[in-house]
């Protein structure tokens, strides 16, 4: 069959390599692709928003299953706009993708229906904002409603902060319109997992466990980012957590959803804290995780064609999921500087050591070919080293050994992915 993947991070370049692993998947297109994803499919020069142009190169290309991932396109209507024109695609419509899409419309999803999570409030304008954080407990965390590249959270330490943090969202507007509900919440502590589970709207499967690592600096310091690092499973998520989740948490969001009318197809990631009182949710994504993907996807034994056609068509119950018994570790390289400003065009040395290299992947996030056809930088994250083991601290090793395999000017990586693994034994 030929497939179309939407997309071109390296989530995707992880999505790309289990779609051509497939023994169902003849043709791999992606739209835009990467320099990485260029040499397992065809890329193609359109723009993830471009939904016109995207259904008509579906349309011509008679494309069977077009698969998208990423929480802008989806809130967009992505999915929504090829069923319009009767294209096979795999993902969450729009009216589900609010999941995501609003922090406030999931606040009070959970709380309707007693799935566990912080306590909080919505705030619609400044004034009341500011009059609430007069009394409220510190420190407390302020979350944009909208989407923010996973930049609209703000953890303030007293009320000076706080009070700071509302001006910058609602009245300076620095993530524009996504500030214009503000979720005011409670500030937990625990240790996060990522946990990732196909959904048909009814029947969910879980993926196994990973955990992200979302500050740039060591021992989790300095600028929240889009993921620094990554390891799976978690051992963290013991039989016992995962026992409750199942019980307060997973089948009752997708039960919630379906009740609320706007029945969950795709992929759900929800972000857990496990807290002193119990396992809760800070987050939902209407999507896989990034860089959780390239530590979960290389683990999946399940044939991940098999897995989509059963979230569309509603036969997920029909499916066993099946994983490795292993352990991944996903190490980014980024460009010196990231998150805030940095270069771009630096030529990337040693990728060609990945070739023939069982257990080493290099997924590639930011880069693209340059006019000499060589690979080039072209993102804040760059690359994401990935090695499996039969045991994380194995893993860990062989991630940090290829991560070393890797050059170019200003490449930053953190030095302590996976290092929690060690707490764990
Ligand atoms: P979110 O985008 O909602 O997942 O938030 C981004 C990050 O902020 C999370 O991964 C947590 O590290 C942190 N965070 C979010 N909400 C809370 C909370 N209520 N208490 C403590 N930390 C939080
Ligand atoms: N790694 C966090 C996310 O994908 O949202």
């Amino acid at each position: 069959m030929k497939v179309l993947l939407v997309g071109g991070g390296g989530r995707e370049h992880a999505i790309a390599q289990a779609l051509k692993k497939s023994s169902r998947v003849d043709t791999l297109y992606c739209a835009p692709g990467n320099a990485g994803i260029a040499a397992i499919a065809e890329c193609v020069p359109i723009g993830t928003m471009d939904f016109d142009a995207l259904t008509a190169f579906a349309a011509d290309k008679e494309i069977d299953l077009t698969v998208v991932s990423m929480d802008d396109p989806l809130c967009a209507g992505i999915v929504d706009a090829f069923e319009a024109k009767g294209l096979r695609i795999f993902g969450t419509r729009a009216n589900a993708a609010i999941i995501e899409g609003s922090k406030a419309f999931s606040k009070d999803l959970m709380k309707k229906y007693g799935i566990p999570t912080a306590a909080y409030e919505v705030f619609t304008d400044a004034e009341s904002a500011l009059s609430y954080l007069e009394t409220a407990k510190y420190p407390i965390v302020l979350k944009a409603s909208g989407l923010a590249l996973g930049k609209g959270v703000l953890i303030c330490m007293d009320h000076a902060e706080a009070e700071a943090g509302i001006r910058e969202i609602m009245v300076d507007r620095k993530f524009g319109e996504a500030g214009d509900k503000v979720v005011i919440e409670e500030f937990m502590t625990g240790r996060e997992v990522s946990a990732l589970a196909f959904v048909d709207g009814k029947t969910y499967k879980l993926m196994t466990s990973s955990q992200d690592h979302k500050r740039i600096g060591d021992g989790d310091t300095g600028l929240n980012t889009g993921g620094m690092g990554t390891f799976s499973p978690s051992p963290f998520y013991t039989p016992e957590i995962d026992a409750y989740c199942r019980e307060h948490i997973y089948q009752k969001t997708v039960d919630a959803m379906a009740a609320e009318g706007r029945p969950f197809k795709g992929v759900l990631y929800f972000g857990l804290m496990l807290t002193a009182d119990g396992p809760r949710v800070l987050e939902y994504n209407t999507r896989f995780g990034d860089p959780e993907t390239q530590v979960v996807l290389p683990r999946m034994k399940t044939d991940i064609v098999d897995v989509m056609d059963a979230c569309i068509d509603g036969t997920l119950d029909q499916i066993e999921l099946e994983f490795e018994d292993n352990a991944a570790v996903c190490v980014v390289l980024a460009s010196g500087g990231y998150p805030q400003a940095y270069e771009k065009g630096k030529v990337i040395s040693g990728l060609e050591k990945f070739d023939g290299a069982e257990g080493f992947y290099c997924f590639h996030a930011g880069t693209k070919l340059d006019e000499e056809g060589r690979v080039v930088t072209s993102g804040g994250r760059v690359l994401g080293v990935t090695a499996l083991g039969s045991t994380l601290q194995e893993a860990r090793a062989a991630a940090y050994e290829a991560a070393g395999w890797i050059s170019f000017e200003g490449a930053y990586m953190r030095h302590d992915i996976g290092k929690a693994i060690d707490a764990a034994r």
